[in-house]
């Protein structure tokens, strides 16, 4: 489906040409081109072909069009970030041209199909019902965007080191189709210094020059999958660039969804995430040390945060659990130690938050040794052991960098027999970490099945599972996300805080 046929046919006559001599030599095949725009259902308004006379003008040329929502906004990279952000696009007015290497999301998009629990087909749906969304595969159909965000993958290697070879390919493809008067933003998380070192390096092999020619833009994401007091539109976006003209064209783009937090420059940008997700990483090590340090002292860590966070300033309550988990916390902080080393300098905060979080499992483990020991009489080892909860964190159904794989392998480790029950994830799809586990299933509960376990460990906090039922049918609990606060006292006798 190419909805927004034209610009790209716009570009292919366009592209490096602009003396007099081949400008008149392709004369007649840019009216062809025009004409056949025209024809098309949506053409997109991308058709500077021409380096701007200056960056002045092709902002100013950009922002009427961008006011006048007559933008086509491509975004690459349709995973949990760039499909609501093209929800979002499109809910404001935008075209919005989606690209992913990845087929089956394509065509499920194409089929009106969702892939992402929390975002139900019904709203995919919608976004094509609108008339204005293409989706594809086709990296030529870039050139038809006149905005291109790139939402990719940004992971750590097996060294522990940031792994940035989706947004260089990524932005190579982008290279290989560039045209003057385009705007490109990463998104992605990432270390100070990537949108310069990298974007802009790839993207000036073109000959075009950033800030001239085409803009570039660094816009951390700070979506919250399954978080459903915020959404794409109501968080504000930060957004960095080198220069005033790119930082309005990049402004125009993202105030039409939310509010813009604009700041001196990419790098700026580019830190802000990191410290945002640094902060987090610290407080939940700082919270899970002192869990450990209560627990010796017969004190509920989750009694003192729920005291502690009446205070209405000063205090921000974060939560402990089984070890971090997630896409961004076990990952980005360790983007700014890679980079901090570049400069000399050590991270000291973000290493040891590390190896206090690190350290979680292995304390989850002993607690429930100890209850199995102390309460059933029964080693780890041949024990039958319920792990409830997959995912990283509540309510969702991703299960990336998850503590709870990491636990099952200790528990198969030390001998247990382990099962899992999660309702967002009847089977564990292939994982980097834990290719090994793909194709297992949840089981099934009913209070045959939960009595048949010798331990329950709840990993994550799931609200639909039901854990006054789980308690009352399992012989021990161990839990590390509290979810059992509420239930009657009685319950609680079965239930150890891990
Ligand atoms: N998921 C979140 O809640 C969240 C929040 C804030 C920031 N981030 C950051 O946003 C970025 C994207 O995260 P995500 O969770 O959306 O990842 P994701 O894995 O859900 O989606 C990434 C998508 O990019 C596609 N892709 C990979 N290589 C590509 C290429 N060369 N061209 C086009 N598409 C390509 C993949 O097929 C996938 O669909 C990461 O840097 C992440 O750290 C994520």
């Amino acid at each position: 489906m190419d909805s927004l046929r034209g610009g790209q046919d716009v570009l292919a006559a366009s592209q490096a040409a602009e003396t007099e001599p081949e400008a008149k030599a392709r004369k007649p095949r840019r009216r062809k081109t025009a004409k056949r725009a025209r024809s098309a259902p949506l053409k997109s308004a991308g058709s500077t072909i021409r380096k701007p006379a200056s960056a002045k003008a092709m902002a100013e040329d950009f922002v009427a069009r961008g006011k006048a929502r007559d933008l086509t906004i491509g975004i690459l990279g349709l995973g949990y970030v760039g499909l609501p952000l093209a929800e979002a696009f499109l809910a404001s007015g935008f075209r919005v041209l989606g690209f992913d290497v990845d087929e089956t999301k394509v065509n499920k998009i194409r089929k009106g199909r969702t892939y992402i629990e929390h975002i139900p087909n019904a709203r995919i749906a919608a976004m094509m019902k609108t008339g204005r969304l293409e989706v594809t595969t086709d990296p030529k159909r870039l050139s038809a965007a006149d905005a291109l965000l790139m939402c990719v993958p940004t992971p750590l290697n097996i060294h522990r080191e940031p792994d940035i070879s989706y947004v260089e390919q990524t932005t190579k493809v982008i290279a290989e189709h560039l045209r003057p008067g385009q705007l490109v933003v990463l998104e992605s998380t990432t270390y100070p210094g990537t949108s310069d070192e990298v974007v802009k390096s790839i993207l000036e092999t073109t000959g075009l020059t950033a800030g001239r020619d085409f803009a570039i833009a660094y816009s951390p994401e700070r979506e919250d999958p399954g978080n459903i007091n915020f959404s794409t539109s109501s968080i504000p976006k930060v957004v960095g660039a080198n220069s005033k003209p790119e930082l309005d064209m990049a402004t125009v783009v993202y105030a039409a969804i939310t509010q813009v937090v604009p700041v001196p420059n990419m790098k700026t940008a580019e830190a802000v995430k990191l410290t945002e997700n640094i902060f987090r990483l610290v407080n939940i090590a700082l919270v899970n040390e002192l869990k450990v340090v209560f627990q010796g002292m017969d004190i509920d860590v989750w009694e003192v945060i729920n005291a502690a966070k009446t205070k209405p300033f000063g205090y921000m309550a974060f939560y402990p659990g089984p070890g971090l988990g997630g896409h961004c916390i076990p990952i980005d902080p360790f983007y700014l130690t890679w980079k901090a080393r570049a400069h000399g300098e050590a991270t000291r905060f973000i290493e040891l938050a590390g190896d206090v979080v690190t350290r979680m499992p292995n304390y989850v483990i002993e607690t429930l040794a100890l209850a199995l020991s102390s309460r059933s009489k029964k080693a780890v080892a041949g024990s039958k052991i319920l792990v409830s909860g997959l995912a990283y964190k509540k309510n969702v159904d991703d299960m990336r960098e998850s503590p709870s794989l990491h636990l099952i392998e200790m528990l198969r480790d030390r001998g247990a027999k382990v099962d899992f029950h999660d309702p967002h994830i009847p089977v564990v799809p292939v994982t980097r970490d834990h290719p090994e586990f793909s194709g297992m299933k949840s089981v099934k509960l009913s209070p045959k099945k939960i009595a048949s376990y010798d331990c329950v460990l709840i990993s994550t906090d799931h609200d639909a599972v039901d854990y006054a039922e789980l308690v009352r049918n399992a012989k021990v609990v161990v839990d590390t996300r509290n979810a059992t606060a509420n239930l009657p006292k009685a319950l609680l006798k079965k239930v150890v805080k891990a």
